[in-house]
């Protein structure tokens, strides 16, 4: 596992940036599988900037969500495939047609969750995976407790999610109990993994991540059998890691040997 220890979160997000940015001229066609919540959105636009910048394109590219809340038309303001039309694909080159999000309404969500699956399969599987984590250390909506070679299905959420994204439904808002998401060994799958975490609040599932003992407790461990995964944090995100300055170190000489 790479551990990028940045100091703010607009570094993060610029990390981030230049990541995608090289996936998108290695290979314009590139599979991105993507995520909503605050930890991208801030990446998001600096995206959106180099599109429109001309420095990037998104016209071939091909990008799956994570998750979708069950029971959200994609219209609904609180469906993740609003969140992501109105965070990036409303304001880059993307083929919207390209863009998945698991429907949220679909009649059968079980046969909806195994249809998803199979298209990733079929579009030749991801190649960069972005992640959030939740303050209970999920990815996608992977709550404790998922195996850890789950695949896109059905999960009903937390009460500490449901409180956590409490904060974007309204008083009169009813509020979905669950969740499609990618699984564990879904998001594994990906070529590579990039997972974003900022602020102090996160820390503690920082460490389960990046730290702990790999366990279904902590879904965002699972990570660290991947062989290319790369954990951006600021400072704040950090605080509880006991091996902070070996990472700092570590990324000094990563950034040599790069420019070697
Ligand atoms: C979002 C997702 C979630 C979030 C996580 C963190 O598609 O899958 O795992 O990444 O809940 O959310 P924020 O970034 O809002 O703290």
């Amino acid at each position: 596992m790479r551990l990028v220890i940045l100091p703010n979160s607009d570094d993060v997000a610029e990390f981030a940036c230049d990541l995608f940015a090289r996936q998108l001229l290695e290979k314009p066609n590139s599979i991105l599988g993507l995520a909503t919540g605050s930890s991208p959105t801030t990446l998001y636009k600096k995206l959106i900037e180099r599109q429109q910048g001309g420095d990037i394109s998104f016209s071939k590219v091909t990008s799956f969500n994570l998750d979708e809340y069950v029971g959200l038309n994609g219209e609904h303001t609180q469906s993740y495939r609003h969140f992501m039309n109105e965070q990036l694909f409303d304001h880059i080159d993307i083929d919207k047609g390209r863009t998945f999000v698991p429907n949220g309404v679909a009649k059968d969500p079980n046969e909806e969750c195994k249809r998803y699956e199979e298209m990733i399969a079929l579009a030749g599987g991801v190649d960069l995976q972005l992640l959030g984590i939740g303050i209970n250390g999920h990815i996608g909506f992977n709550e404790p407790l998922s195996s850890l070679s789950s695949r896109t299905r059905v999960k009903t959420l937390t009460k500490s999610t449901i409180e956590a994204n409490s904060r974007f439904f309204g008083p009169d808002e009813r509020q979905p109990t669950d969740s499609m998401t990618m699984g564990i060994g879904t998001i594994l799958d990906a070529k590579q993994v990039v997972l974003l975490a900022t602020g102090a609040h996160k820390a503690e599932a920082v460490r389960g991540c990046v730290e702990g003992a790999v366990t279904a407790s902590c879904p965002a461990s699972a990570l660290q059998l991947h062989q290319h995964a790369i954990v951006v944090v600021d400072e704040a995100a950090a605080e509880l890691l006991s091996m902070k300055d070996y990472a700092i170190w570590a990324e000094t000489r990563h950034i040599a040997m790069e420019q070697m």
